[in-house]
Formats: C-alpha cells, structure tokens, sequence
C-alpha cells in the first residue's frame, strides 16, 4: 500500500476554512450554529461528498462522513476532531484532526486500501464551551455522559436554549437519538496539535496519548451592592468586582500549592454589572477552568475554592452562589489504539513521545463508548487558543499519514 498525504491540498483546505470566520485573520472565531459557523460546517460537508463518503448529521449537529467498507454492518473506525473555535482562536485546533482526517481517508482510498470495516470521519458539533458554558456537548450526547434533557436545558448568553438554538440551524431530530448504539466503533483516533510545548521541546514531531486530563469548570455569580462610585464611602463598600478579584487569586492559589504541576486553574470570563466607570459593581459572575491527571487532587482543589468563596463572601458581606458546569473523569487510551499508532510510527521509522493531553477532547467521552486514542503533532511554541497558534505543513501532513495508517490497521 503506497500512502502518500496530498500537503498542498491538505494546507490549501486548512486555510480555505480559516477566511470562513468571524475575526479578522489570522484570528478564527467560529462559535457554533452562527452563520459563520453553518457555512463552515457546509464547505466541509461539501469536500467530505467530493470524496464519495456518505454524510449524515445527527439532532445536535455532529456529522458524520463515511466509506463503507466490505462489511457495511460491522463496527466503524472513526476518526475525528472539530471545527468550532474559540473567540480570537487559531486556525488548527481541531481542524488539523477534521481536514487531516478526511485527507486521511482520500490518501487510504488513492493507494487501493480497501477496508472491511466502515472508516467514518467524525465533525463533532459544539467542542468548545464558549457558546452553552460546556465544551463537548456533541460528544457528551454521543456518549450518553449527558442526558438529552440536561442538553436540551443550557443556555447561551442570550438565554437561548440548546434546542431553540439547533432547531433554528435547521436540526430538528430528537435530541434523545444522538447517543450511539453500543459497539457503534470498533475503534477512535482523533488527530490534534499538542497545545502544549513538549513536543517541540523534545524535537520530536509525533506524540500518541496515553491520558486525557480531568477538566471540571464552575460558575460563580457574586452579588454586592452597587452604588455611586463617588458618593459611597470606602467602609461602606460591598463591591462584587473586588470580592471576585480577591477569589481569583485565592483559585491561582488553590492551584498553584496542590503540590503537583498537573493542577491547573483558569478564570477565563468576569462579567460586571453594571458596567459603567462610576458605578460600584453590584453583580459578577466568574467562570472557572480547573484540570488536573488526577481527579480526586483536582475535586479537592475545587473543594479549597467553594471555602475560599465562603470566606471572602464573608469578610466582603457578600453572597457566592457556585453552579457546577462539569466535572469529568479523566479517560486511559485503549491499548489498541495506542500499539496501532505506535506501529504504524515504528513501521515508517518516525519517533514519537508517549504523552498526557492536557487539554480535553471529544476523545474524552468517545472513550466512554470505544476503544480510543489520539495523535499529537507539534505547534509553534506550544501556542494555542490564539491567533498565532501555529503547526508546520509537514508535522501536519505526516500526522495524517501515521493516522491513515493507523485507520488502515484497525479496519483490515
Ligand atoms: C479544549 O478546547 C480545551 O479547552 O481543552
Ligand atoms: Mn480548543
Ligand atoms: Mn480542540
């Protein structure tokens, strides 16, 4: 089997669905269901028929691309990422695993592989949280980590639900149907940069995965009292944005003396109301990312949060009311998965790192329902979630091939 990646094709498509964006370039912002997103998901669809793979999109908007293999009825191969991106994003994460997937599956049928079962490329709607404050929402329901009736419940900023959302992008179907039968896949590789530097601290251009990290994230709205910022004296003060400031550092903290590297904590988003300059803040929300290899250290992390909350709120005279968003389990690779990827880089002489992927993924939940695993390539300065993320065009197309291969392997 002769397997060759088309690197121009696969580096023109990349930056053909880059310009399909709401930011300025180089930054990518495609936030799920908008227009600007719908038209992304239609370019893609449209490259996945050009390929004669057979499309299918399920009620929560995860489309699903296939080559039937000789046996039509046996489990599936997948492979897959997303295409949905953060505000102010780069251009490769999860692309590189959608469009180095599909070239992937065109490298596989250009070189006269066959397949007996069925290899089927996975665009999974709604990986990032930044729309319904919960990433992997397409891949939670493809699980069943997440009941069709908690997913039917969130809501965007705009108080927009999920099912008002997706009924207005044209998906209709029962919510309840997403989830996959038992033994849908036979196997899952999912093709994505490190977003991390170890890669290329390591100069090494292949990493397979071994863990996925435990994320977890938690809302906390804090009321104070507003009032004038000239007329309210400094003892009299109950102000939101200052108690919230004060919590902030105590999560860093709470991070930071976990006694282990691998705790992260994040507060990516404060909301202030009202708002205005002169105006003492009455109401704040913060949102909080916390991750960790190990669930039970990153579940007390969260712990020595909430007392913190507890004890700024009363020093403040303030109120703290924490929501939980999610707080997942971290998931193993599957053997199978890990040796199909390591042989097929042993085969071609490529050296790989075995690694933690400390950023989470569908692969997360796929892992719940099939054997799992992940391709890391490297990306400039471990740069991610930003306009100047960066993956070179070989690193690219050489983790396609060691994931056609792979595909290949598992579908033989
Ligand atoms: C995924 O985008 C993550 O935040 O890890
Ligand atoms: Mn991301
Ligand atoms: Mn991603």
């Amino acid at each position: 089997m002769k397997l060759e990646i088309d690197q121009q094709l696969l580096t023109a498509e990349i930056d053909a669905l880059a310009a399909i964006s709401d930011a300025e370039p180089p930054a990518v912002t495609r936030i799920v269901f908008t227009p600007t997103d719908l038209k992304a998901r239609a370019w893609v669809i449209s490259r996945c028929k050009e390929a004669g793979l057979a499309v299918r999109q399920d009620a929560t908007g995860n489309i699903f691309a296939r080559w039937n293999g000789a046996d039509p009825t046996a489990p599936a191969v997948g492979t897959g990422s997303h295409i949905d991106a953060i505000p102010n994003a780069g251009k490769y994460d999860g692309v590189v695993g959608v469009l180095g997937g599909l070239e992937a599956i065109r490298a596989l049928q250009r070189s006269g592989f066959r397949p007996k079962n069925s290899i089927e490329l996975l665009v999974f709607a709604t990986e990032e949280p930044t729309r319904f404050g919960i990433g992997c929402l397409g891949s939670r329901l493809l699980s069943g980590t997440l009941s069709a009736e908690g997913a039917a419940r969130l809501k965007d900023h705009d108080g927009e639900s999920v099912d008002e959302v997706r009924r207005k992008a044209g998906f209709n179907g029962n919510l309840q149907d997403v989830k996959l039968p038992k033994g849908y896949y036979k196997g899952f590789v999912e093709l994505h940069i490190e977003q991390g530097p170890l890669l290329e601290r390591a100069k090494t251009s292949l990493g397979i995965v071994k863990s996925i990290a435990a994320p977890a994230s938690l809302r906390i709205s804090i009321e104070g009292v507003g009032g004038h910022a000239g007329g309210v004296l400094m003892p009299d003060r109950k102000d939101a944005l200052c108690a919230a400031a004060e919590l902030i550092l105590a999560v860093e903290n709470a991070a930071r003396s976990s006694g282990a590297a691998d705790t992260v904590a994040t507060v990516g988003v404060c909301d202030v109301f009202p708002g205005a300059v002169n105006s003492i803040p009455s109401q704040v929300r913060i949102t909080l990312d916390i991750r960790d290899t190990d669930r039970a250290r990153r579940d007390g992390v969260m712990q020595t949060i909430e007392r913190a909350s507890q004890t700024v709120a009363a020093k403040r005279q303030v109120s703290m009311q924490p929501e939980f968003l999610n707080a997942d389990a971290p998931a193993d690779c599957a053997p199978e998965v890990r040796e199909a990827l390591a042989s097929s880089c042993r085969e071609r002489g490529l050296p790989f790192l075995e690694m933690v992927s400390r950023a989470y993924h569908d692969s997360l939940f796929i892992s719940r329902i099939a054997p799992t695993g992940m391709l890391f390539i490297p990306c400039r300065n471990g740069y991610s979630h930003r306009p100047d993320e960066y993956a070179a065009p070989e690193d690219i197309a050489r983790g396609a091939l060691v994931l056609a291969e792979s595909l290949a392997k598992l579908s033989g």
